[in-house]
């Protein structure tokens, strides 16, 4: 059964407290996992219907939701791309009279990525799938909402609007953003202000211009004060604090500032992890509900998030039920249980880097002669970054070094925002994946080896260096050199790449010189200045770039 704790009808505030510092320890220490079923009465709906309490409002509230990148990836793979199967364990949504999440990003088919460091962007078919799962309200005041420029972000109020889906900490003017979005439910006016204490600033709202609503608003105070005069319940729901860490000074600092101005609760996300509840003069501050819905796989910590289930009155909370939803690989959330304490966040979790560590030493990086009798061995290049943050990619091998990957987001950028849509589909490849590619491909070859191979022997591959990658086109997803050297991405790469530092290193009509066939796909950092000096060089890339060797890389 689902244990209702934190319970506390009609009792005293005390007790509340005492509730979550002795029960607290009780009910924490009990972890009655279980999957819910998908039919609509299962227990927990019977348990918890809003009837039991006349006179008042259910409010259920998530944290982040952002259905793009790996999501939306997993939803294609795995779901025939319906995003209604994310949500099929989650029927005990639709039984709050108000459904609340965040969501983490536009949900568009306009804009241009205005190239956050992730930047996201959720397709218009995830709208139904929310509305069908019964989200009521959300909140646009977070760091994502302007990853798509404007045009998404007032694409995504229309889009919503149009589905009679709520929001709060965004609008139209800064009047419309400041406003608090009130919902009158069984004769209870509730409110609900967003704000974003983690951005973008360039997207606060102004008296002509549409946008978010800012933590460090200079009025925020009376904003709040004012919403409190006009509901009975006011919900401040800030997007705040620090990535995968507990909960810090500056939040608890606003919370307290939020709750003095005249707010009833306040309930914040951003930090990907969930963290603590704490009250405040008697007011509940949850400080981070953690992802509901996030690609974030690398820690049990990010794949999971506090739900919760609050009934309150004209005056208050009657009652509080903390849940948790865990996401399975698929990041689909499969169960929902009580919150057990081991769920809130106690220590920094550490995000993988998913390059390799640095091992190499001593190696020019510029430089890897045509010579078949140097090889690169398990060589790791000392600064690697991972790429799928930054650009689009496919594949597994997505790391490049900081400096090439510096220039190709810059580079990929511009492509984004010229109506260009290229896609990294390899970048560094250890020996041993050099050694699988390059297996894969003999496997395909017939009795008779052609004259000029398309991949390298392990040991002898650009990709091993780091600063190489293949680019190609999300519009001619055929990889073959046919399909993209027709792509206005290649001609595009033909025209710019150097500007950037990349080369292309095979070129037509050079094969005998470099030992493999043209590859329009496959471009390699080498810094600007050079870039620029090789394009007027008739020598191949490798035996230009000889020209600069001065150690003996291994
Ligand atoms: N395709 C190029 C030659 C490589 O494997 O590095
Ligand atoms: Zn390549």
């Amino acid at each position: 059964m689902i244990q209702r704790f934190f319970s506390h009808k009609a009792l005293p505030i005390t007790l509340i407290i005492l509730s979550l510092s002795i029960i607290g320890f009780l009910v924490y220490t009990q972890s009655a996992s279980r999957i819910l079923s998908p039919t609509p009465d299962n227990e927990l709906a019977k348990e918890a219907t809003p009837e039991e309490i006349p006179g008042t409002v259910r409010m259920i509230f998530v944290g982040d939701i952002m259905l793009d990148r790996g999501v939306a990836s997993s939803v294609r793979r795995n779901f025939n791309n319906d995003f209604h199967v994310l949500f099929e364990h989650l029927d005990m949504l639709r039984e709050g009279d108000i459904v609340f999440g965040n969501l983490e990003g536009p949900i568009s088919d306009q804009g241009r990525n205005v190239g956050s460091r992730f930047s996201f962007r959720m397709d218009p078919a995830t709208l139904p799938a929310l509305q069908r799962a019964g989200f009521t309200i959300f909140s646009l005041a977070n760091n994502h909402m302007g990853d798509w420029s404007m045009d998404a972000f007032t694409d995504t109020m229309r889009r919503l609007r149009d589905t009679g889906i709520l929001f709060t900490g965004a609008g139209m003017t800064t009047a419309e953003a400041e406003q608090a979005t009130i919902i009158e439910k069984n004769g209870i006016r509730i409110g609900f202000i967003g704000v974003t204490d983690v951005g973008p600033n360039w997207l606060a709202a102004t008296e002509s211009r549409p946008g978010i609503l800012l933590a460090s608003h200079p009025r925020i105070e009376e904003i709040i004060t004012r919403a409190a005069a006009e509901t009975d319940i006011l919900v401040v729901t800030p997007h705040w604090g620090d990535e995968y860490v507990p909960f810090n000074n500056r939040q608890q600092t606003l919370a307290r500032m939020f709750i003095d101005a005249g707010a009833d609760m306040v309930i914040g996300h951003h930090p990907h992890v969930i963290q603590d509840i704490e009250y405040y003069n008697e007011k509940l501050i949850a400080y981070s509900l953690g992802n509901f819905i996030f690609d974030q796989y690398f820690s049990e910590e990010t794949m999971r998030g506090m739900i919760l289930d609050i009934t309150v009155d004209a005056h208050g909370i009657v009652n509080m039920t903390t849940l948790t939803s865990v996401q399975e690989r698929t990041y689909k959330p499969i169960t929902v249980r009580p919150l057990i304490a081991s769920d809130i966040v106690r220590r920094r979790i550490t995000v993988p880097s998913l390059c390799p560590p640095a091992s190499g030493t001593g190696e020019n990086k510029w430089l890897f002669p045509v010579d078949r009798n140097r090889s690169l061995g398990n060589y790791i290049p000392p600064t690697l970054t991972h790429m799928p943050n930054r650009v689009e990619t496919r594949g597994t091998a997505t790391c490049l070094t900081t400096e090439a990957a510096d220039a190709l987001e810059k580079m990929f950028l511009d492509m984004n925002n010229a109506g260009l849509k290229p896609v990294m589909t390899s970048g560094y490849r250890s020996f041993d994946i050099q050694r699988m590619v390059y297996t894969d491909w003999l496997s395909k070859q017939g009795d008779i080896l052609p004259e000029f191979p398309s991949v390298a022997e392990p040991g002898h591959s650009e990709h091993q260096l780091g600063t190489t990658v293949d680019i190609k086109s999300l519009q001619t997803p055929d990889f073959s050199y046919a399909a993209f050297v027709r792509s206005p991405e290649y001609a595009w790469l033909q025209n710019n790449a150097h500007r950037y530092g990349f080369v292309q290193s095979y070129t037509e009509g050079n094969e005998f010189a470099q030992g493999y066939i043209a590859e329009p796909w496959h471009w390699r950092y080498i810094g600007r200045e050079r870039a620029t000096a090789f394009r007027d060089s008739s020598l191949t890339l490798n035996h230009w770039l000889a020209q600069f060797l001065v150690t003996d890389p291994m």
